[in-house]
């Protein structure tokens, strides 16, 4: 334990916890993208799906307890994720204060800009989905035993899709950057996988945007009603 908070005292330990954390919160977004793609397969079986995982682990779990341990570990990565970067950009502006790290290129800086910005508007695009499609307070005509027609009805108002279209589009952004830069800090930064780092970054990023883009636009167009 003792050296874990060592490890963590350090930049790279940061970076580490940073690429841990959100490894398990990349994870989720697939598995969120898998579970949301059922919508195509129609009403019965998004909500069936929706309805199972609330029962993960029954009968060793009761009813809802799988989802909220999922919950805690998941609140708990974004807790990391967040002080980490904090901790790592005071650190970086402190060192650019004494002049240390000059030849900083401007690609990098532009790159850490964009990972922090495009990390609070998706933190903040996460609390507003909650409030519409979890807890349905943002939501016009909420049905908590029919996530689907939740969907559905949330996503045929246009700046609702909107919304969601141009928070997916940086999430996206967010995944590029912080997969190429977690293939870095996991030992990746080798002549060997460097060509491959970028184009890997960013199909695996466009897969996982275009798949949930699908889905407003599917709504907006009618396909998945
Ligand atoms: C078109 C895109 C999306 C759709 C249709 C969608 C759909 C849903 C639905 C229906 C729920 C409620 C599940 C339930 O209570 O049964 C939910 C919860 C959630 N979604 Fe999404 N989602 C989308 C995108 C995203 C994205 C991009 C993220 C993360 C960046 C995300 C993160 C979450 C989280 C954290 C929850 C709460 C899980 C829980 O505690 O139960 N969603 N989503």
């Amino acid at each position: 334990m003792r050296r874990l908070i060592t490890l963590y005292g350090s930049s790279v330990g940061k970076k580490i916890a940073m690429a841990a954390t959100g490894a398990i919160m990349f994870l989720f977004v697939i598995g969120h993208l898998a579970g949301n793609l059922k919508l195509y397969a129609g009403e019965e079986s998004f909500n069936k799906y929706a309805h199972w995982l609330r029962e993960i682990g029954y009968p060793a779990l009761g009813h809802n307890q799988f989802l909220w341990i999922f919950r805690f570990v998941l609140l708990v990565c974004v807790a990391v994720h967040i002080i980490s970067a904090i901790q790592l950009a005071l650190q970086s502006w402190r060192a650019r204060e004494i002049c240390y790290r000059k030849q900083e290129s401007i690609a990098f800086s532009y790159a850490s800009y964009t990972m922090r910005w495009g990390g609070l508007l998706v933190a903040l695009y996460v609390i507003y989905h909650l409030f519409h499609l979890t807890w349905g307070s943002a939501h016009h005509n909420f049905d908590s035993t029919n996530p689907y027609q939740n969907v559905v009805d949330g996503f045929k108002v246009w700046w609702v899709s909107l919304i969601y279209m141009i928070a997916i589009i940086v999430l996206g952004l967010h995944l590029y950057h912080g997969l190429w830069s977690a293939m870095q800090t996991m030992g990746f930064n080798n002549p060997k996988y460097n060509a491959w780092r970028r184009p890997t970054a960013s199909i695996i990023a466009l897969v996982i945007a275009i798949g949930y883009i699908s889905i407003p636009v599917s709504v907006l167009f009618g396909i998945v009603k």
